[in-house]
């Protein structure tokens, strides 16, 4: 996590190095700085929490130099202090980092017996006291840095200055992203491509390992062991996305909205509507010839993937092995190489789900990305990428990316199902048309439903606690609707297989306990009914969220009912509510929906 910029540029760099941190802050909010050289020396300006508190500083303490780097930290060593912050001085070095030094305590013991005097508590600082170290012994700064760079044990994406050197940033890239943009007579140096829009659509990623020097006249690029590299050049569509929240109050509430449009763009990618096909899946993977399926994902990509193991299962009869990506590398599973990696990603840089593909990849899997960031990391590894084309998600808490992947794994599954001669054309072409259907209902439900939502969300702002049932694949769902509430309102909760209520979370029911129960009228809702009333018969205070045939046989507390929908559309389709309930909730309580406390949007460390 963590966001790093920087510009070599004609005109003062300041303020637009704050600029491009506003489009990084998704990465981190705990707190910023800037730093630049001025008339020789090296000067900067930090501040905690969000970039609002170091343009304030900025205004009242400008900082002039054309030449700069800066970063919006999510902390990992250090509290998020104004101390901790980045950049971070030594002797004439200033540094900014995203990432982990996973030695950082040898290195900094090391430092200190030769006389390194730590001023924070963070490990990145150690990079700084390394180049010092080099340099004092009379090192170049290009020697400096590689020999700093082999020091390293972990991820890092990192851009240094040299106050002797006022024209040229170092970058090194391990792990974290890191793209250089090429402006007109100008350098741009970002976490991602988003970050340098405003400046350039022209960018050379780095890979892994690689390290680079930077000036106005263009990059040098090194590999690991100090060969000059040439890296493609590329115009990035992700510059293309200017980000604003419209007529929103939130960019949560903005992508919630979205939803039928971008659902609707990505199952054009992937479905024929005029003849009512999937489209056949990638050649990279033969999935008629597959023994398994391994999916692996953090977060609300993994209950993405849990709801795709029901569709692979079910329709495909390909049995699927899936895990959060932070324990799937570690299981040790026996994986077959006749078998393919699935992984999904909305950023396609989370560190675990690309350390997991690249577990697979060891293993000699074929590998598959669902990613929404198509120049990531995770993309770039991949054999087949499967866009989810849902654009920029900025809230925090995923909604768009969610259900654009449930689409993708839906038109996947159903396409596994036919090569596999598990799904028959008329079958098919009624999952298809089901499909079709469901921008329309999105948009229906979402015109509908919000004047009961409030009222609900207004109760459920004042509970401490909320249980989320739901069975099939209204499980991941409530699984996801408990994580949506408790990461954007603070409030405790939990999702649970309807049927495992009355192995353990039974115990919390009582009439202070909101049970959201999730469950279209499908083959398990009688089920599902019996579980309701397992928790009515404690005094349990039932939200239903149904549908109308569900809410026509209910008579369980507060229904909200929704319109009645085939079964392969109902998770994306009750995924809006569950999504509204939390956005909603939040305001009441008045959160920092968009960046919740604690999270960044792009995990890139373990
Ligand atoms: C929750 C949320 C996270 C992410 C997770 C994975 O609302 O957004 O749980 O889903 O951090 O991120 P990606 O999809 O970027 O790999």
């Amino acid at each position: 996590m963590c966001g790093i910029v920087g510009i070599v540029g004609k005109q003062p760099v300041s303020t637009r190095l704050v600029d491009a941190l506003k489009r990084l802050e998704y990465r981190g909010y705990d707190s910023a700085g800037v730093a630049t050289i001025d008339d020789g020396a090296l000067h900067r300006r930090r501040a905690e929490g969000k970039l609002v508190n170091l343009e304030a500083r900025l205004k009242e303490q400008p900082l002039v130099g054309t030449i700069g780097i800066g970063h919006t930290r999510w902390a990992t060593h250090g509290a998020p202090t104004e101390r901790n912050a980045h950049p971070h001085f030594t002797d004439g070095i200033a540094v900014v980092h995203n990432g982990i030094i996973e030695n950082f305590a040898e290195l900094k013991d090391e430092l200190a017996v030769a006389g390194a005097e730590f001023q924070t508590e963070t490990d990145t600082e150690v990079v700084a006291h390394l180049l010092a170290r080099f340099r004092r012994d009379g090192t170049g700064r290009l020697e400096a840095m590689f020999a700093m760079l082999r020091r390293l044990r972990g991820a890092y994406a990192l851009a240094v200055l040299f106050e002797d050197d006022p024209s040229t940033i170092m970058a090194a890239r391990n792990g974290p992203p890191l793209a250089i943009g090429h402006g007109n007579g100008e350098m741009f140096l970002g976490s991602d491509a988003i970050a340098l829009a405003p400046f350039t659509n022209q960018i050379t990623y780095l890979v892994d390992g690689d390290w680079a020097v930077i000036d106005n006249s263009g990059v040098l690029i090194f590999d690991i062991d100090g060969n000059v590299v040439s890296r493609p050049r590329q115009v990035s569509s992700d510059a293309a996305f200017m980000v604003d929240k419209g007529n929103h109050r939130h960019f949560m509430e903005k992508e919630i909205y979205e939803q039928p449009e971008v659902v609707a763009h990505a199952l054009g990618h992937y479905v024929n509507f005029i003849d009512n096909r999937v489209a056949p899946v990638s050649g990279a993977i033969d999935f008629a010839k597959l023994p398994s399926l391994a999916i692996s994902a953090c977060g609300t990509a993994y209950l993405a993937g849990l709801i795709g193991k029901y569709w692979f299962e079910r329709y495909a009869r390909l049995p699927v092995e899936i895990d959060v990506a932070s324990e799937f590398r570690y299981r040790e599973i026996p994986l077959s190489r006749q078998s393919a990696g699935l992984f999904i990603s909305q950023s396609g840089e989370t560190a675990d789900t690309l350390a997991s593909l690249r577990y697979c990849k060891e293993h000699g899997l074929k590998i598959g990305a669902i990613v929404n960031a198509r120049e990531s990391t995770i993309a770039r590894e991949s054999d087949a990428v499967f866009p989810i084309l849902a654009g920029p998600e900025i809230g925090v808490a995923s909604t768009k990316a969610f259900t654009c992947q449930l689409a993708v794994l839906a038109t996947l599954a159903i396409g596994a199902g036919k090569v596999r001669g598990n799904v028959s054309d008329e079958e098919e072409q009624a999952l298809v048309r089901s499909l079709a259907e469901m921008p329309r209902i999105m948009s229906q439900v979402l015109n509908s439903i919000q004047p009961k939502i409030e009222l609900l969300s207004r109760e459920l702002s004042k509970c401490p606690n909320v249980l989320y049932l739901g069975r099939g694949t209204s499980f991941p769902l409530a699984v996801e609707g408990a994580l949506k509430l408790k990461e954007i309102s603070y409030i405790h909760a939990e999702g649970y297989a309807a049927g495992e209520l009355k192995h353990g979370p039974i115990a919390l029911v009582d009439e202070n306990m909101p049970v959201i129960v999730i469950a279209p009228h499908d083959r398990f809702f009688d089920k599902t009914v019996s579980n309701m009333q397992e928790v009515a018969a404690r005094g349990g205070r039932i939200i239903l969220i149904t549908d109308e045939r569900g809410a026509a046989v209910s008579k369980f507390g507060m229904t909200i009912a929704l319109p009645n929908v085939d079964e392969i559309i109902a998770p994306m389709i009750f995924s809006l509510p569950i999504q509204l309930l939390a956005y909603n909730t939040a305001v009441f309580l008045g959160t920092d929906v968009d960046q919740p406390r604690n999270l960044a949007k792009s995990v890139t460390v373990e």
